[in-house]
């Protein structure tokens, strides 16, 4: 094949519009609207800053775990192996994993068409021997694989603990879709954000720097430039904190006082402390991940984790193979 060349398949993702999420989300109660609006251009370039800040310790304690245990896992892995990555953004972790596994063909599966293309560009020229696929489709909803001509076993890699947006029902039924599509003898690696202390936690999402509450307000920012939305960005405040029951940070966009939100012909009134939720980022103990991930089919068959006991990267098997 051509080297740097990539095989892009369009899956069409069906995006559901900002605006119907946003008039639904702010007419219910609570209100909410959900964390995928997040990532416009502008939110996705903020998502990068905040894994780079001192307090956001989950982007850069996974990739010293993969750098560490490459070896291990591309063991487990063995040989000719599809390597699937799910969101694969920037591609930027999976490069701990090329040169050890050296997988037969990669797939880069992403909702971004121009950063999904950007990133297999820049993967198939740094490494021309391999085989590299490029699939624009929202995974979340539908899980269907390209074929490949290379790569017998499949392995998907889903990093980051974006396992941690979905609320736990629906993390089981994903992993239940991702599971199927990886039978008979393939396999998940997926990173997973730990319990631990609140104080690290609560820093995380809570960045000196600010990254965070821009990110958050960024959706403010979406709503008036792409809905025309009337509303006081000043209005509002970020708040992030750690549910302690439901085992999860919750982000919110909080209204200082009361006022409304105006769009089209439409009126979303506030009173003072009134929050929209904008994202929910679940936190799991090794024990209840495993447990989530049984629920779904999976083996768990290895799991790696940092001194700290900070995050953590399952190995998961989609069929009952041993650990041996
Ligand atoms: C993408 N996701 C796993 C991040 C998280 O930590 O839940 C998104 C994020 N939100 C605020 N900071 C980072």
């Amino acid at each position: 094949m051509n080297n740097a060349a990539i095989q892009f398949h369009d899956q069409q993702p069906d995006v559901s519009s900002l605006r119907d999420d946003v008039l639904r989300g702010l007419a219910a109660q609570p209100k909410a609207i959900a964390p995928k609006f997040f990532y416009d251009a502008r939110g996705s370039e903020l998502f990068d800053r905040i894994c780079a800040q001192p307090e956001y310790y989950p982007t850069r304690t996974e990739i010293a775990l993969l750098q560490r245990y490459a070896d291990e896992i591309a063991q487990l892995a063995g040989a000719d192996v599809q390597l699937i990555e799910l969101g694969s953004g920037a591609s930027k972790k999976v490069r701990a994993l090329l040169d050890a596994m050296q997988p037969a063909a990669y797939v880069g599966i992403d909702i971004s068409r121009d950063f999904l293309m950007q990133a297999t560009h820049r993967l198939a020229q740094d490494y021309p021997w391999l085989e590299v696929h490029a699939a624009c489709a929202d995974f979340s909803r539908r899980l269907d694989l390209p074929r490949c001509q290379s790569g017998a076993r499949k392995l998907a890699f889903y990093p980051g603990s974006s396992i941690g947006n979905f609320e736990p029902a629906d993390a089981v039924r994903f992993l239940r879709q991702v599971r199927e599509a990886l039978l008979p003898d393939g396999a998940l690696l997926i990173g997973v954000d730990r319990k631990k202390d609140v104080g690290v936690l609560e820093a995380a999402y809570n960045d000196a720097a600010g990254v965070t509450r821009e990110f958050n307000l960024n959706l403010l920012v979406r709503m008036r430039e792409e809905l025309g939305a009337r509303l006081d960005l000043d209005g509002f405040e970020h708040r992030a904190f750690y549910n302690n029951v439901a085992g999860r940070i919750e982000m919110h966009l909080v209204s200082r006082g009361r006022q409304c939100i105006e769009i089209d012909a439409r009126r979303f009134e506030f009173v003072a402390g009134e929050t929209v939720h904008t994202e929910s980022s679940y936190k799991y103990s090794v024990e209840e991940f495993q447990h989530l991930a049984r629920n779904a089919g999976f083996v768990p068959l290895q799991v790696w984790s940092d001194p700290r006991a900070l995050f953590s990267v399952h190995f998961l098997g989609a069929a009952g193979r041993s650990a041996s």
